[in-house]
């Protein structure tokens, strides 16, 4: 992930629970499930309070890091897509898994899990 993101600061909330309704709609879930050695990694924008998924208010795009190194960036369009995504991912136990979304209007959100 680039140091300094040309769209802005990363917005990353700490603690989910204690999260506004504008923090819980942008921050992405990350769901990993391993089953007959893969791992399937999913991420949804808005699990917790559903985002706007609208022409002039949607998520953008999603990209996925496994430490700094990129995995994968899903271009998203509104109204006919949902900001859900699936992936399946080779990696080791331990490495750091970083889910950063893009909304045309709040700009650049984050989170991670440790696989
Ligand atoms: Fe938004």
């Amino acid at each position: 992930m680039p140091e300094a993101p040309i769209l802005g600061s990363i917005n990353m909330v700490a603690d989910l629970s204690a999260a506004s309704d504008f923090e819980k709609k942008h921050t992405p879930h990350i769901e990993v499930s391993s089953e007959t050695g893969i791992t399937l990694v999913s991420i949804t924008v808005g699990w917790d309070v559903p985002h706007p998924n609208q022409p002039d208010h949607y998520i953008t795009w999603i990209e996925i890091f496994a430490g700094e190194a990129p995995v994968a960036r899903f271009e998203l369009s509104p109204v006919v897509t949902a900001p859900t995504v699936s992936i399946v991912v080779d990696l080791d136990p331990g490495t750091v898994l970083r889910a950063v979304q893009h909304c045309n209007l709040h700009g650049l959100w984050a989170a991670e899990v440790t696989l």
